[in-house]
């Protein structure tokens, strides 16, 4: 597996690959790897002839400061751990790498309703960050595939739009990927190893809610359902919830009532402690 830090030697690197008409998939992540990581390095795997990944805690995203300071981070273990599960090269810029000065730093995209609701209202800024940096990343390794997890669906959506909107020219095409849980249900996520045991263990009950909703929405109205839903999860002393929104795929439409012809998807975030966690499920696929 190969290591590259420097963005205009691992864009020559893959240019020459590309020209041999190898296929790239792309994984971008801020490492402290988990299976749910490893799935899509698994889905690329599948696709492409060479499997990118990145590591790079971007910290334009990260709207708290003591959010991106307790951030995790053990690159030894992240990249053993890609080469254990065939990843062909790994890119782990430095800051300055990534943004060279204070300009780089800002986006130059506009997204509309899709970064003003949910993760986008209650972290702002957030999205310009993602938007930048994986347009930065793009830009860099011109993958023919890049993959990202449904974990973050609203990350996901605005990666699709950007790709689509904005990165037309570069032909990425963005898959989505299934969560992947823990056995108790909770999501996969870095920030999980930063829960205390009591914490980790409340933390079931996120999962455990979403799928009660799943399959029971139907006997209540949309706001007694979000109503339903805060109770169950405010009830354990160890949990706070933050917001409980049903929105359609791939609008982020707000939903009002179960009729709609729409997907809905029912997105939590939910603060444990100092640590925040977000998750969602489908309620309808039609
Ligand atoms: P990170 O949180 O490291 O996640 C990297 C990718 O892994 C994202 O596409 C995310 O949705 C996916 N992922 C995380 N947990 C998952 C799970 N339990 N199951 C399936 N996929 C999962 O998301 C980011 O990094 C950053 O915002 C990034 C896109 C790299 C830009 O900085």
């Amino acid at each position: 597996m190969e290591v590259f830090e420097k963005a205009d030697t691992v864009s020559k690197f893959i240019d020459k690959l590309k020209a041999e008409g190898k296929k790239i998939g792309f994984v971008p992540t801020m490492g402290a790897l988990h299976r749910g990581h490893l799935s899509l390095i698994e889905a690329a795997r599948k696709d492409n002839d060479i499997v990118v990944a990145s590591i790079f805690v971007n910290p334009t995203q990260f709207n708290n400061p003591n959010d991106l300071k307790n951030y995790p981070r053990n690159l030894d273990r992240d990249l053993k751990l890609l080469e254990d599960n065939n990843c062909d090269l790994v890119f782990t810029p430095s800051v300055l790498e990534i943004y060279p000065d204070e300009n780089s730093k800002k986006s130059e995209y506009h997204f509309g309703k899709i970064v003003e609701v949910m993760e986008g209202k209650f972290r702002p800024g957030h999205f310009d960050g993602v938007a930048n940096v994986v347009s930065r990343l793009f830009k860099i390794i011109k993958p023919d595939n890049a993959y990202f997890g449904q974990k973050d669906f609203q990350q996901y959506i605005l990666i699709k739009t950007l790709a689509d909107k904005y990165l037309s020219d570069l032909h990425i095409q963005v898959h989505r990927c299934p969560i992947i849980r823990e056995k108790d249900g909770l999501a996969m996520s870095s920030r999980n190893v930063l829960l205390n045991p009591e914490q980790r263990k409340s933390s079931a009950l996120i999962a455990k809610t979403l799928f009660w909703a799943k399959d029971n929405y139907q006997k209540y109205t949309v706001d007694e359902l979000k109503k339903q839903i805060a109770d169950k999860i405010n009830a354990d002393k160890n949990l706070k919830i933050e917001y409980i929104e049903f929105v359609s795929d791939p609008e982020l439409d707000e939903i009002s009532n179960w009729d709609s012809e729409q997907k809905i998807v029912a997105c939590i975030a939910v603060q444990v402690g100092d640590v925040r966690l977000i998750d969602n499920i489908y309620l309808s696929l039609s």
